[in-house]
């Protein structure tokens, strides 16, 4: 099983870590314009494995060729967005940046399983789909498991129960408009403590800006290792990922995932189906903002 990481920046090599650690890979590729940084990360990952005597190959550099024959690919290279920059900017440049991997990926790797997670998400992750032209199946975009875990941490940190005490989950989009939903949680909380958690959970990535300067990545590479899992070992849970459901749009789902990409897509309680609408016309407007700016 090789897996191959674009971009060995914060999240890119957090992404690798937790793939090595948890032994979900034999074989790890790091590409980033920058080739010593992934060079010298993919060393330093290697002898991370030497510690606990885990047997995985890890190669880093600026030569895309590394992603050759990769059943799984994980797109991270991006920009952050900088002073003065709108979000239309950001989606712009992103964009590219996303579309010049997926053309590699092509060339490289025509059957991997491609997973997004620069942002903004749910639309680069269509960017993904159109540009590369694989089956919908082997596209998928991480935000869900992220934005349940932080809906999880605070739950846990109102309530004092352990992680493996309860479940909780969040579809949609990966903004402000995520779907957290109390039929979606495995607990019975009071109004006041769910709207609490709920407005936390969704604030949880600006709050770590705000601490750290940058967004987070421990969590971000944990969730892709945890997808990545799923589609290796056929895991048969239900994760929330960002899928394509039609030719004109994507967005975030419960789904089943194995050694083809996407198995199943939960279909949406009768709530959630109300509730996701303003997901998805956002996610429409950045797509048609893409499609008006002649990206494709
Ligand atoms: P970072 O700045 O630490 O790393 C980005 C890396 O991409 C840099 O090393 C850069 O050299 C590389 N890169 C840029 N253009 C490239 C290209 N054309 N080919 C190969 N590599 C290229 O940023 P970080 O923190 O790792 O974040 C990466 C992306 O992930 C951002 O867009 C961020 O917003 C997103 N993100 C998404 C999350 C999600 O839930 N979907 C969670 C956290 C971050």
């Amino acid at each position: 099983m090789k897996i191959s990481v674009i971009g060995a920046g914060n999240v890119g090599a957090s992404v690798a870590s937790a793939l090595v650690l948890r032994e979900v890979a034999d074989e790890i590729a790091l590409v980033d314009i920058f080739g010593n940084v992934a060079a010298a990360k993919a060393i330093d990952l290697a002898q991370s494995a030497a510690v606990f005597g885990i047997d995985v190959k890890v190669k880093g550099g600026d030569d895309f060729s590394l992603l050759k024959d990769s059943d799984i690919v994980v797109i991270t290279a991006g920009s952050p967005r900088k002073e003065g920059q709108t979000r239309e900017d950001l989606l712009l440049k992103n964009a590219g940046i996303v579309k010049s991997s997926v053309e590699n990926i092509v060339k490289f790797s025509p059957n991997a399983i491609i997973i997004t997670v620069t942002n903004p998400l749910d639309v680069l992750n269509f960017v993904v789909y159109k540009v590369s032209g694989f089956d919908k199946k082997r596209i998928i975009g991480m935000a869900g498991e992220l934005d349940s875990a932080r809906l999880k941490f605070e739950i846990g940190q109102k309530t004092g129960l352990k992680n493996s005490e309860f479940n909780a989950h969040i579809i949609g989009s990966h903004n402000d408009d995520m779907l957290v939903l109390k039929e979606n949680v495995s607990l019975n909380l009071d109004e006041a403590s769910f709207n609490e958690v709920a407005h936390e959970a969704k604030t949880g990535g600006a709050k770590i800006v705000k601490l750290l300067g940058t967004s987070a990545y421990y969590a971000p590479g944990a969730a892709v290792a945890k997808m990545c899992e799923a589609i290796v070992k056929e895991r048969d849970e239900w994760l929330s990922c960002c899928v394509v459901l039609d030719e004109n749009l994507t967005c975030g789902r419960r789904v089943r995932l194995g050694k083809d990409g996407i198995k199943e897509i939960k279909e949406l309680s009768q709530n959630e189906k109300e509730a996701v609408q303003k997901s998805q016309d956002d996610i429409k407007k950045n797509i048609e903002f893409l499609i008006q700016s002649k990206f494709f």
